[in-house]
């Protein structure tokens, strides 16, 4: 049987078959090495094909993001991008839209082309039509090479919450009310914050290349000892990262505190080959 040339790639991938976690000493510092290996994949790669997350956490990494290209001139000209998620019903102009926080975060202080940028549209009239298109859309491309991920509370990933299928696709969601809360303040309030969004699936996100999660402050302790070390589980959907080939835990000592393995998760990033140019 002929192999595709895709699944002959992902089959030398898979020979690593692990998940790492790095643990640095400050929020600042995780998101900086993240950042790094953003960078190092874009400049190895400048048709890279970036999945992107929102939220508070990623805010340092694009800050970091456009000080590489600012500093050393890491070029976005040829890379394309598919963020994880967009709320429904927001207007890309609102402020709380996702579109508009990537264009204030990184897209307009970098040198992307703005079509080369993709959210789910969370206007359409046809979201199921809408979640598919998306779907095909990241096929088109080739797929993501790296997907940047961030962690809800409730232990999402994209806005994966608790019971979404581990193989699940790009759909509609309904938000836990332990996401409404994370993410009230920014509407002004968890009643403002619209109910349901645009996400790619679980089965959508562990499809990417390679995977890179960044967990920072003690809110997280709890829900990344899970994620990492817990059993597979539809309750917390970021455990599903677990069976990813090539996945990257970023946290910093606040985050990490609950983990049980620190010791060897700090060996490895003090002596694997793979991580001295990052140390
Ligand atoms: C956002 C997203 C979410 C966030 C997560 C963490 O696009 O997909 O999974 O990454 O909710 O959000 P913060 O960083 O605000 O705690």
């Amino acid at each position: 049987m002929q192999e595709s040339p895709l699944l002959h790639r992902r089959g030398i991938i898979a020979c690593l078959g692990f998940m790492e976690v790095i643990i640095q000493p400050t929020d600042e510092s995780a998101a900086a090495l993240v950042a790094r290996i953003v960078a190092h994949d874009l400049r190895a790669n400048p048709h890279l094909v970036l999945g992107l997350a929102t939220g508070k956490t990623m805010e340092r990494v694009y800050r970091q993001l456009v000080r590489h290209h600012q500093d050393s001139g890491l070029d976005f000209s040829l890379c394309s991008t598919f963020n994880l998620d967009e709320y429904v019903g927001l207007f890309p102009s609102d402020v709380n839209s996702y579109r508009h926080y990537m264009d204030e975060h990184l897209f307009r202080r970098v040198n992307i082309e703005p079509r080369n940028t993709h959210l789910p549209n969370g206007l359409a009239s046809n979201l199921d039509d809408e979640c598919r298109r998306y779907e095909a859309l990241i096929q088109r491309f080739g797929g993501v090479d790296l997907q940047l991920l961030g962690i809800g509370r409730a232990g999402h990933i994209g806005f994966n919450e608790p019971l979404s299928a581990l193989r699940s696709r790009t759909r509609v969601k309904a938000l836990t009310p332990t996401t409404l809360k994370q993410n009230a303040s920014a509407f002004g309030g968890e009643e403002k914050v619209p109910r349901r969004a645009i996400t790619m699936g679980v089965g959508t996100i562990i499809e990417a290349r390679r995977c890179l999660l960044l967990a920072t402050g003690s809110s997280k302790a709890e829900v990344t000892a899970q994620a990492v070390e817990g059993p597979i589980t539809s309750m917390v959907t970021a455990t599903a990262l677990q069976l990813h080939p090539r996945c990257t835990v970023v946290v910093d000592e606040e985050a990490a505190a609950k983990l049980k393995e620190k010791d060897y998760y700090r060996w490895i990033f003090e002596n694997e080959p793979e991580w001295e140019e990052y140390r």
